[in-house]
């Protein structure tokens, strides 16, 4: 099987496809999360993983399950998955990439007519983004046992919509159970500058970075901009400015890879001269060492309290998503590594700055992940791009790593 290789003509037509639901002007995708667009996504993955003779179940999240028999049919499958819906201004490949690499391997092993011993499944997660509903990789969670079923059909979005209500509108309320998972294996972008400035085609993914997600409610009075001096404002988007510095400064001062973002905020009652009474922002915090994590937060909350004083309002951390640094399975690891060896492509070993599916998927199931570079490093953009030898070159990986996993 050394010699297989996949069809990358193929992976990039259906990878160029599948963008064009939900694709915008400037070259990238909207496909949020259970949105019709999500459901155009899905119901195309569909219907190429039957055409491609694979059985799709739904289960009770929405997740997606294209299964092709192995020799073993009692084995646990090696999945292979990623996510089809993105940022509200995304690119064509974080997520895409993973699913349809995924498809191509299966189609490759068709046309090679090679049965596997362990079966094979073909995974789209849904809502990894975490942009229309919180909590992130919401799917591949309830999957894992890290999210009740219910609590996460109960999330709403920011117009009042449930989970629930949007599965059912798009049709994708399926009745799957979990299942056991013999290994999982992820293709995606590395979505940062690494691969491209070491001019590396393969990055070997040891892990991910924690993370702790905060929704923050700063409350002050509104007030009138003229009559009301400087020193009794009570305004709360002063706070919040204050805030975001101290994000980025945590963030900038804190070692092992520490991340900061303040990626959102609203202000009320948003007026020209209104001194603002209340704001809400987001903070993401990341860091490969979960002692690092902790005291990033610590460190916020106690500069919180000093602004609260300070400006004379009140900051509301409410803490919405914690995981901690993940580490991916040595064994699975490894086989990447080599694939990428036998194959000839340059590789490094990385560590994930973004969440992936395949965090929540390393604690029920032995986990790898396959980088390939990106223009510049950037992503969650709609102008995100990568090479199609390099999609290629991931794809070839996968495939390698997988047969050594599920054999032949
Ligand atoms: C997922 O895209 C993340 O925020 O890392
Ligand atoms: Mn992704
Ligand atoms: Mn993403």
């Amino acid at each position: 099987m050394d010699g297989l290789r996949v069809n990358a003509d193929r992976l990039w037509d259906s990878l160029m496809e599948l963008a064009r639901i939900g694709g915008t002007p400037k070259g990238g995708v909207c496909r949020l999360t259970l949105t019709e667009t999500d459901r155009q996504g899905r119901d195309t993955f569909i219907h190429w993983a039957r055409d491609a003779g694979l059985a799709v179940r739904v289960d009770g999240i929405g997740n997606i399950f294209a299964r092709r028999e192995g020799a073993d049919a009692a084995a646990a499958p090696v999945v292979i998955g990623s996510h089809l819906d993105s940022q509200p201004s995304g690119g064509k490949f974080d997520g895409a990439y993973g699913v349809m690499a995924g498809l191509e391997v299966v189609r490759t092993l068709n046309d090679a007519r090679v049965t596997t011993r362990v079966p094979l499944e073909v995974a789209a997660w849904t809502n990894e983004e975490g942009s229309r509903y919180v909590p992130t990789m919401m799917g591949s969670g309830v999957f894992s046992g890290v999210y009740a079923l219910d609590y996460a059909l109960a999330q709403q979005d920011s117009d009042g919509i449930s989970v629930r209500t949007a599965l059912e509108a798009i049709g994708y309320a399926g009745d799957a159970k979990p299942h056991a998972v013999g290994a999982y294996f992820e293709a995606h972008i590395e979505q940062g500058p690494v691969l491209e400035a070491t001019g590396t085609t393969i990055g070997v993914v040891q892990g991910a970075l924690g993370q702790r997600w905060f929704d923050v409610v700063i409350t002050g009075q509104d007030s009138h901009a003229g009559p009301t001096p400087m020193e009794t404002r009570r305004d709360a988007l002063l706070a919040a400015s204050r805030l975001v510095l101290e994000v980025n400064r945590i963030a900038t001062t804190s070692p092992d890879y520490a991340r900061g973002t303040v990626g959102s905020m609203q202000v009320k009652p948003n007026s020209r001269n209104v001194v603002p009474g209340e704001a809400r922002m987001t903070v993401d915090f990341r860091n490969a060492k979960d002692p690092t994590l902790i005291a990033m937060v610590d460190e916020l909350k106690r500069r919180a309290a000093a602004i609260a004083t300070e400006c004379r309002v009140t900051i509301d951390l409410r803490e919405v998503v914690y995981f901690a640094p993940s580490e991916f399975a040595p064994e699975l690891v490894a086989s990447v590594r080599s694939a990428a060896g036998a194959l000839g492509y340059s590789h490094r070993d990385i560590v994930s700055g973004a969440a992936h599916d395949a965090v929540y998927l390393s604690r029920v199931a032995p986990t790898a992940m396959v980088f390939v570079p990106c223009k510049g490093g950037i992503s969650h953009n709609e102008i995100e791009s990568a090479k199609p030898e390099d999609v290629a070159a991931g794809c070839n990986v996968l495939l390698q790593a997988v047969l050594a996993r599920a054999g032949t």
